[in-house]
Parts: C-alpha cells; structure tokens; sequence
C-alpha cells in the first residue's frame, strides 16, 4: 500500500478511527449521510433514562446491602446511604418529568451522572474486595458476576446520559448492536443468577433457566460477530433486520419466564432464596429490552435501502 496521508485522505466521520487502527486506508468510507444515525429527544429520552435507571440503581443498592456479611457495617451503611440518595433523586425525576424544561432536564442528568460515577466506584471496591484474597477481602452472598453485571448497568446508564448531554450521535446500527451485546449479556447473567438462587429441588425451572443462559450467550456471540462485520461503517445491512427481530423475540420469552417466576414467589409457590423485588426487578429489564428492540425496529422501518 503507498504510503498514505490518513490525517488528509478521510474527512472527519465516524469510521475514520477504525480505518486508521485496522490499515484500511484503500477502503472508503461512506460520508455521514450515508449512514442513518440514530432518532433521539433529549428531553423524552432523558427523562426516560433517569425514570427506568434511577430505580435500578436504588435497587442495586439494596441487593447489595443484603448480601453483604453482618460483620461488615461500615459496607451496609454506606450501600443504604446510596439507597436513600437514590430515592432522593428519583423524586425529583419524578418531579421534573411532571414539567420538563431543557435546563431542569439537563440538571438532573448531571446529577444522575454524578452520583452514579460514585455508586460505580463504590461497586468497583466492593468487587475488587470479594475477589482479593488478604485482609481486605469480604465475605457475604453477593456473586462477583452480580456485582460486576450492576456496575456493567451502571456504566450504561453514565453512557447514556452523557450521549444525549453531550448531543453525540452515531449510526443506528451501531447503537442497535451495542443494544443487543448488552442486553443479551445482561439477560444471560440473570439466567445464571436465577439458576444459583433456585432451590436444588426446582429441577424443570433450573433446566429452563439454563437454557435461557445458553441461548442468550449465544445470540450475545452473534451481537458479536455482526458488530464486527459492520465495522468501520456501520451501514444498514437486511441481516440487521432479522437479527433485531429475533432478539426481541427471545427477550418476549425470558420477559414471560421472568413474569411467572416473580408471580409464583410473591405467591410462595417456587422454592428459592429471590427476594420477590428481585424477581421483579429483573423482569423490569426485561421489559426494557422488550421495549427497546420494538423502538429500534420502529426505527429501521424507517430507513430507507
Ligand atoms: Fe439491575
Ligand atoms: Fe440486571
């Protein structure tokens, strides 16, 4: 390959950093208008975010502070402090999203923002404590997975509202993509997670939550793969279409098993060691991922190719 100018040969667009780290310099890449970005309202999907997060932080944090060993006082204190902040903050979503304006909305991004960069800090150290081994390590119940599945939600979550503070866009099949890896990831965990948490006695319920452990780890796989075959441009490929159909139609499945289960323990009728709240909080994410595979869909019927 001659020797190219990268700095002069691409305008400045998105495929540009991928050009460059992969010596794809012969390739070109498509101008930005080529590429359909994704659809967004900073004030519905703000508010949407901080509504839906806000809560699971909450959560996260209670989950936490029970799973932590009654020796360890300082970590229960410091996970209920986050409990309450958490509270706090959802108010005030709550009230901001009765009368939205711009710089109320940004305000409380800003603040969502904060006080999860701490809360990912503090699931950071919980972590690094559970897995050590020495004086700092702790016991308890929390799973290493659990805590690092809360801060993986937690970075999202920052993700997301610095995207829409910062007003930065990309290609929507690089937003549905990143969609899937994490959700697939995430529904995955909570199959493992429910198989562990399920008495030994439950046998058909083990065997389905192992299945959906497996088929999530693997459309995760496939998430995968395709990001990779879209790099560097992130055109609207047709297989974009079934794979995002398909994702919603295992997230509809682990969404009704998750709804059943929670049922069944707020009825006393499965034998586990789930916290009913945490039955449903789970279900909630499902329903999140439910919900966003039917907006992106909604989205790609719109793009035209
Ligand atoms: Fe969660
Ligand atoms: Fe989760």
């Amino acid at each position: 390959m001659s020797s190219l100018n990268v700095s002069a040969q691409f305008s400045s667009g998105f495929c540009q950093p991928d050009c460059v780290q992969q010596d794809c310099c012969s390739f070109t890449c498509p101008s930005n208008e080529a590429v359909p970005m994704v659809f967004g309202d900073f004030i519905r999907d703000s508010i949407d975010n901080n509504l839906f997060w806000l809560r699971i932080m909450m959560e996260h944090a209670l989950f936490m502070r029970l799973g932590f060993a009654c020796i360890n006082l300082d970590l229960i204190n410091e996970a209920q402090r986050y409990e309450e902040l958490y509270s706090n903050l959802l108010s005030q979503a709550r009230a901001v999203a009765n009368a939205p304006s711009e710089q109320c909305v940004r305000a409380l991004n800003q603040a969502s923002i904060d006080l999860t960069m701490s809360f990912a800090c503090f699931k950071t150290m919980v972590l690094d404590r559970i897995i050590t081994c020495g004086p700092a390590k702790i016991g308890g119940y929390n799973f290493p997975l659990l805590i690092d599945h809360v801060r993986r939600e937690a970075i999202a979550f920052i993700g997301r509202l610095n995207a829409l503070q910062t007003g930065r866009r990309e290609p929507l099949a690089l937003t549905i993509i990143r969609d899937q890896t994490f959700w697939h990831r995430i529904m995955a965990d909570h199959a493992k997670f429910i198989l562990h948490l399920l008495d030994p006695s439950e046998r058909q319920f083990i065997d389905q939550a192992g299945a959906f452990s497996q088929l999530f780890d693997q459309k995760r796989m496939e998430a995968l793969d395709l990001k990779s075959m879209f790099e560097p441009n992130f055109q609207i490929y047709p297989i974009i279409r079934r794979f995002t159909r398909d994702s919603l139609n295992v997230a509809i499945q682990i969404r009704d098993f998750k709804a059943t289960a929670t049922q069944l323990i707020a009825d006393c009728e499965l034998l586990s060691v789930i916290p009913e709240l945490l039955a449903d909080h789970v279900r909630r994410e499902a329903q999140r991922f439910v919900e966003t595979m039917e907006r992106r869909l909604s989205e790609l019927a719109h793009v035209k190719n």
